[in-house]
């Protein structure tokens, strides 16, 4: 008979001693983990983003001390948290051979910079990559993005640092060692630093209210009021202008927009819609509404970045006659990243590792990097 000392956990029962032995380890392992969590902090990976959930409501109020740095920029000027004093800054987190989340986090890094216009303010993305972001590579990078802006800086942080920075910012920056699984982790964050170095919010870009908020943020800090954004009146200034051409004029991150009016194009549903004016605008204020398949990279919204006026232009000249670079008709042959399970398409210039069961397709580099060590671990 079982009397009230005994417990019967799965299949065995426990004695008076085992139960001793149980509550021993588990307050044992409660204090350890307390004490972990003492030495941790908050979960700081988190802390970043819980802060940006706030989202537009944020007071600017005092939340931390941005982290000491010294990192090499994208020419090769050594930046210091200390150099930045007086100045305010954004800061945001990306690698460049990041095709999903990274394109987006730029072009809004470069859009919030087109907005304020003349504003004394610092934009600085670190690499989360230390191992390929070199200083070459980042002026690289910023060729394709914002070759012009003085203001932009591109930092190559370092293996031994990088995660004292990721911490001193309460954001995720986990790079991946080989063998590892996944591709970098990093948030998706852009934090608004003042002229102290002290953290003032936290920001998710793809919020528009969010995003409007930071940029207000920079303004505010600055001491600067706000001006109209001088906006170009012409289509293919606004298509430089706004990074469509960034992400748009690079086929293995986004489809090329010419002669595309009225053609099918296949959505990650499997419907398909026609190019038309309906769509392409929805494509500009909602692009989640509509995704393309086989584009692991996801379209910026425009919404409240564009007047419509603006909007009204880029429109009727995404819709213009040309001769189809890509006229979506036939259906998109689409692969499976072993890696991360993203859907790929499979175009002549797209990642890609020969096995002995055929050719298998990658969304980025990261991905392909970690299949090649060690392709038996995603069963091949
Ligand atoms: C960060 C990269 C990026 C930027 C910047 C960007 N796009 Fe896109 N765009 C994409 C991707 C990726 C897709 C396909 C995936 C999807 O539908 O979400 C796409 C889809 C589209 C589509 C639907 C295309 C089709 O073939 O059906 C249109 C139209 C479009 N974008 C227009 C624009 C315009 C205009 C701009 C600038 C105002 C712009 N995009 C800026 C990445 C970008």
């Amino acid at each position: 008979m079982r009397g009230p000392s005994t417990w019967t956990m799965g299949c065995s029962v426990m004695t008076p001693a085992r139960w001793l032995l149980v509550l021993g380890t588990s307050a044992l392992l409660t204090v350890a983990l307390l004490v972990a969590v003492r030495f941790a902090g908050p979960p700081k990976a988190s802390r970043a983003e819980a802060f940006a959930e706030q989202g537009p409501a944020q007071k600017l109020e005092a939340m931390w001390a941005a982290p000491d740095f010294a990192f090499v920029d994208d020419r090769n000027v050594t930046v210091t948290r200390q150099a930045l004093v007086g100045k305010v800054w954004v800061a945001n987190f990306v690698f460049t051979q990041c095709r999903t989340i990274c394109p987006l986090l730029t072009s809004k890094m470069v859009q919030l910079m087109r907005r304020l216009p003349g504003v004394d303010a610092r934009f600085v993305s670190f690499s989360v990559d230390p191992e390929h972001d070199t200083p070459a590579v980042l002026s690289a990078y910023r060729q394709r993005w914002a070759a012009d802006e003085p203001r932009w800086t591109l930092l190559a942080t370092t293996q031994a640092t990088l995660p004292q920075l990721a911490a001193g910012f309460h954001v995720t920056a986990t790079p991946g060692a080989a063998g590892d699984l996944d591709p970098i982790m990093h948030s998706g964050v852009f934090v608004l630093v003042d002229k102290q170095g002290v953290v003032r919010g936290v920001f998710d870009s793809e919020h528009a209210a969010d995003f409007q908020a930071l940029e207000r943020g920079v303004r505010v800090l600055a001491g600067e009021p706000g001006r109209v954004v001088d906006e170009p009146t012409d289509a293919v200034s606004l298509y430089h202008a706004l990074s469509c051409a960034s992400c748009h004029e690079n086929e293995a991150l986004a489809p090329k927009l010419v002669g595309l009016v009225g053609s099918k194009r296949e959505l990650d549903t499997g419907i398909r819609v026609t190019f038309d004016d309906a769509y392409v605008r929805e494509s500009l204020l909602s692009p989640d509404a509509k995704r393309l398949r086989g584009y692991p990279l996801r379209m910026p919204s425009y919404d409240g970045l564009v007047s419509g006026a603006a909007l009204d232009t880029l429109v009727s000249w995404l819709l213009r006659p040309g001769s189809a670079v890509d006229a979506g008709s036939s259906p998109v042959e689409v692969a499976e990243d072993p890696v991360c399970h993203m859907q790929v398409r499979v175009t002549a210039d797209a990642l890609k590792s020969e096995r002995d069961g055929g050719a298998v397709y990658f969304c980025s580099s990261h991905c392909q990097r970690r299949f090649d060590d060690n392709p038996a671990a995603f069963g091949r």
